[in-house]
């Protein structure tokens, strides 16, 4: 179903703007791990927060893919043309997409249980140490694709503020 306001719902801004946190934090925390020298001790805490804070995120996924899934989105901007907001859907199609991936593969990767926070734990899901790697490779190329999408969402995003386009203030 497609609203005739120009505004995402207020449920849709506060799920895009968690998602966006937690997003842009796993990615350039887990880059800068991947790619930077640190401190070990440092690293191994940084990655257990992830762990803990993504698993957390994952039912507040579901429940933002249900709520676009249910509500769908507000009428295009009156600015954008029928092939930007084509490549728009694409683009936000694909994010939604990358993030489950990114999501299912970071579970299924792990090697040993899952302590959430302290507060839960859930069990190691594979078994074949193949598959655990398969997972594994998954995750590190769906998460650097990831990125490059996310960068791509705000290079235009930029773009089309910078030309006039309020964009920004649907989401806000
Ligand atoms: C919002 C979702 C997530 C994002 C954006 C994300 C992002 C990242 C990034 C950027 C890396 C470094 C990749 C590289 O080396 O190039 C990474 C590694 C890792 N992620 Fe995720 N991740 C997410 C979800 C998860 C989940 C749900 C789990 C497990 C429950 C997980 C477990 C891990 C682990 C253990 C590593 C370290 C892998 C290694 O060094 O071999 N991630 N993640
Ligand atoms: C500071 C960073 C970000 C800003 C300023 C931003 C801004 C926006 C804005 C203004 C829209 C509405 C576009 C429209 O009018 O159609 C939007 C939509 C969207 N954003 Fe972001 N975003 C950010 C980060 C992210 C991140 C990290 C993701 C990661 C997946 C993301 C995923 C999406 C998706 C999937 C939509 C489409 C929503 C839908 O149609 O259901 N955004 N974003």
């Amino acid at each position: 179903m497609h609203q005739l306001t120009h505004q995402f719902n207020s449920t849709a801004k506060y799920l895009h703007w968690i998602s966006a946190l937690v997003i842009l934090w796993a990615s350039i925390s887990g880059l800068y791990i991947a790619f930077f020298e640190l401190d070990s001790n440092i690293k191994s805490h940084i990655l257990r927060f992830n762990v803990s804070l993504t698993t957390v995120f994952i039912p507040l996924f579901c429940w933002r893919i249900y709520h676009r899934l249910k509500y769908g989105v507000p009428a295009p901007h009156p600015a954008m043309s029928i092939l930007e907001t084509k490549l728009a859907h694409i683009g936000h199609t694909l994010l939604y997409i990358l993030v489950s991936l990114v999501l299912v593969s970071g579970v299924l990767m792990m090697g040993h249980d899952v302590n959430v926070f302290g507060l839960l734990t859930i069990p190691q899901l594979l078994q074949q140490q193949h598959s655990i790697h398969f997972f594994e490779t998954l995750h590190l190329y769906a998460c650097r694709l990831l990125a490059a999408l996310v960068l791509c969402h705000l290079a235009a995003l930029i773009k089309h503020e910078m030309m006039g386009k309020r964009i920004l203030k649907r989401m806000m």
